[in-house]
């Protein structure tokens, strides 16, 4: 996959990407990641990326020929890549959409600033708003970092055998069960035993059950879209928790089968 980020602050990204998951990707050849100054694209005296708006108001828009002619380059040496606008007003960044991004050929994302972009490079060059979720950032860095990170770690191979995306939160409409390395005792608190008792039938099903409790205290809307098996509804009726997650799901309604 090749990742291009068209930005007015390519060094935002420097340090960034060359760090844990991300870098071994690169160094993997398993993706490619530039950040294109679309400064280089302007073409007036002082390199102007950004005008007033038309009709007045605060702030200022970025203009349209140097993002286009950005876009344009980009587009040459990605040309499969979808073109992604990072906005508040597009669609929900989550896990499934990152998991269907990781599965592009290569993307191209475009760092908006100031007031926003001059619509019409939006109408004629963006295929997809995205949003990182309801709040303003003062660009469009931050969320195309945070795009970068969620899709790369979902590229088969770029975890390690010791990490995996399929225990990851949300893989499942699950959140994740606590985690507990050494001391096994820790200012008076210790491990959980079935977690040093080496029985892994145990220890799996002790983890499926802090996830549903957790998931069904702190995101029960989760579980509408969660599947469990006819073995994990005995457990979960074991517990005494079989009540609640149903509750939960009528409650939230039944997300898509899978
Ligand atoms: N640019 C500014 N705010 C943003 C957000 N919430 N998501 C994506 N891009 C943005």
């Amino acid at each position: 996959m090749r990742i291009s980020i068209l930005t007015i602050f390519p060094d935002f990204f420097s340090s960034c990407l060359n760090e844990g998951i991300i870098r071994r990707a690169v160094a993997g050849n398993l993706v490619a990641i530039e950040a294109v100054n679309i400064r280089d694209f302007a073409t007036d005296r002082h390199s102007m990326t950004d005008d007033r708006p038309f009709g007045g108001g605060e702030g200022m828009v970025m203009k349209p020929e140097p993002l286009a002619a950005a876009i344009r380059a980009a587009r040459e040496k990605n040309p499969a890549a979808p073109v992604i606008l990072m906005s508040p007003q597009g669609q929900g960044l989550d896990h499934g959409k990152a998991l269907e991004l990781s599965r592009e050929p290569g993307l191209i994302l475009v760092c908006g600033r100031y007031e926003g972009v001059d619509q019409r490079i939006i109408d004629r060059y963006i295929d997809m708003e995205l949003s990182i979720g309801d709040y303003v950032l003062s660009g469009g860095e931050p969320a195309a970092l945070v795009v970068v990170d969620a899709v790369v770690r979902l590229i088969p191979g770029a975890l390690g055998c010791g990490e995996s995306a399929s225990s990851d939160t949300f893989s499942r409409n699950l959140l994740k069960h606590p985690q507990y390395t050494r001391p096994r005792e820790f200012e008076g608190e210790a491990v959980p035993d079935v977690l040093l008792s080496g029985d892994h039938e145990a220890i799996g099903t002790w983890r499926f059950v802090a996830a549903v409790r957790r998931t069904l205290e702190r995101r029960p809307d989760l579980l509408a879209g969660a599947r469990f098996s006819r073995e994990e509804r005995r457990i979960l009726a074991a517990e005494g928790l079989l009540a609640a997650v149903d509750a939960a799901v009528a409650e939230h309604g039944r997300g898509r089968d899978d």
